[in-house]
Parts: structure tokens; sequence; C-alpha cells
């Protein structure tokens, strides 16, 4: 078990558009386990891409109502719909801001066995998506946020 030190917003690997990954291997695997790892050692967390643990990789870990997503190189493939809601971020402590995303997507990503998955998603899911996949584009929600303010 390997719990990192999450990464703050002015290092510069959250602005780097993080790498593709070429095969599902062990290393990999170790690495969704430390992203999983650290996202639990995290008291309200419900997302974390590996640029946040010093990695530029394309891979992210949600959780949402006590289901798991780990996936390799996800990308939106289908959005419908808008919603607002308030986000933050582990990289960004202490603060808040609305943001607008879109309200339903479809995901599509490996998993750790290497096999293609397909996620549609709505709701808190759907937005912890977006934003984790944002992390990978080096996008902070601060650089989409209205009315950022701290957290009360
Ligand atoms: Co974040």
């Amino acid at each position: 078990m390997a719990i990192y030190q999450i990464v703050k917003s002015e290092d510069e690997i959250l602005r780097q558009k993080a790498k593709e990954i070429e095969e599902v291997t062990p290393q990999v695997c170790k690495l969704l386990d430390n992203l999983r790892d650290t996202l639990y050692a995290t008291s309200y967390g419900v997302g974390l891409a590996a640029p946040q643990i010093g990695i530029s990789k394309r891979a992210i870990v949600v959780d949402v109502d006590d289901e798991l997503f780990e996936l390799i190189n996800p990308e939106v493939v289908e959005q419908e719909g808008l919603a607002v809601d308030t986000e933050g971020c582990l990289s960004v402590p202490g603060i808040v801001g609305e943001v607008i995303r879109a309200k339903k997507v479809k995901i599509r990503a490996l998993n750790r066995e290497g096999e293609e998955v397909v996620i549609v998603a709505d709701g808190l899911l759907a937005r912890a998506f977006q934003h984790e996949i944002d992390h990978l584009d080096g996008i902070l929600f601060i650089d989409k946020a209205e009315n950022i303010r701290q957290m009360e």
C-alpha cells in the first residue's frame, strides 16, 4: 500500500498533457493501486488522476457512492445536456466554484485487465469523470469555474 502526497495546483505537472498508456503492465496496475490508496486516504475526494500523484500518464480512479472505477486512457465519447454544480479538487485545497459540465457522458477506457469498457454516467459520477479526464489534459476546475471562493 502506498499513499502519495497530492500534487498542488502550482506544480507544472498538472498543466501537462498526460501520456497515453500503451500497454497494461503490472506497473500500470500498481499505479492504479496507488491512486486508489491515495484517494481513500483523503476524507472527501471522489476521484484522482495520475498527474495528481506526480505521474504524467492517462489513468484515473473515481469512487462515487462506493463504486470504484479504475480507468486507463479514459475518453468522453458521447455527451448530452448541461448541468452546473459546485466542485472542488484535492490539488486546489479549500477552494470551490460552480462548473458547467455535460449532464450525461459515455466514457470509453481500458480496465486493469486491458479490456475495453464503456460506462454511461450522469449526475455526480458524470461530473467526476469529466473533472478527472480534464486533469489528464492539464486542465483544472478553476480554469472553468465561476464564483471561485474559499470553502466554508
Ligand atoms: Co481535481
